[in-house]
């Protein structure tokens, strides 16, 4: 009997221990079936033997499943309310070290655009980010820190100006911002999640887990969080019910913890 949807993401989970069941069902499926018929493989058996035996098809789908769109600046107007009224709350609240985590941080858009706000008002000496994602190759690239010039069309003149270098059509992030960020990689359906932050910046991820998933990793957001600690989210992942996870709503897609789960 061919074997089936299920024994593959069993199959997967030991390979990679990345958990297909933790995703939402209908869409991970399309999408790793059509990548299966892109390969002209037929049905899941065949596809598993060459993700075991060939290391280039095993990257292929993790990079594929992982989907790391991202871009700097990611919604503008949603790092105005963060540079204008969330950066300015927390530095009142907490220490000028602020402890930053860019969960799910793809090629490191999202936390260098972080670094280069807080660097207008702090020195690159304070500014101490912890970037993560499941996929390895794609911190690769995050820490290699370059771009092409549609990921930077966001970035405000004078930070593109101040923190880039520009060769034809790419874009190399300089070191001294590098030097701010510590990547790592991190399997948030998986590993232990760090402590003691003041913010989390989570975007653009939740969207793909079931209801189930999402539940545990607000839950373990909150736990990370300092008490009036902030979750930003994605601009289409609000909270449906924050009190459940001890949140509060601040501002669309901002979330302050207010009670211990
Ligand atoms: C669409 S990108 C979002 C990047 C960035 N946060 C943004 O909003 O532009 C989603 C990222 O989530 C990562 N990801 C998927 N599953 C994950 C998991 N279980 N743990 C950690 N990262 C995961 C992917 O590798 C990918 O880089």
């Amino acid at each position: 009997m061919s074997k089936d949807y299920e024994w593959f993401k069993s199959e997967v989970y030991k390979l990679s221990s990345i958990d297909l069941s933790a995703y939402k069902e209908r869409q991970m499926k399309r999408r790793i079936d059509s990548l299966i018929s892109k390969n002209r493989f037929h049905g899941y058996e065949s596809y598993l033997t060459a993700l075991r035996d060939d290391k280039e098809k095993y990257e292929e789908f993790i990079t594929y499943l992982t989907i790391n769109v991202t871009e700097f600046f990611r919604n503008t107007s949603q790092w105005d309310v963060l540079e204008k009224e969330v950066f300015p709350y927390l530095f009142n609240q907490f220490s000028k070290n602020i402890s930053i985590w860019s969960a799910a941080c793809s090629t490191g858009d999202e936390p260098y655009s972080l670094a280069m706000v807080l660097s207008r008002t702090h020195p690159l000496t304070q500014i101490n980010i912890l970037a993560t994602d499941i996929d390895k190759q794609i911190l690769a690239k995050a820490q290699a820190g370059i771009y092409n010039d549609k990921s930077v069309v966001g970035v405000p003149k004078d930070l593109k100006d101040k923190y880039f270098v520009a060769e034809g059509r790419t874009y190399k992030i300089s070191d001294q911002i590098k030097k701010t960020i510590r990547f790592k990689q991190h399997n948030m359906l998986k590993d232990p999640y760090p402590k003691n932050l003041d913010l989390i910046v989570c975007r653009n991820v939740l969207i793909y887990f079931t209801e189930e998933a999402k539940d545990d990793i607000y839950k373990n957001f909150n736990r990370s969080l300092k008490k009036n600690g902030i979750l930003f989210v994605g601009s289409t992942e609000q909270i449906i019910q924050p009190q459940n996870y001890g949140f509060e709503s601040i501002r669309s897609f901002f979330y302050k913890k207010v009670a211990e789960v």
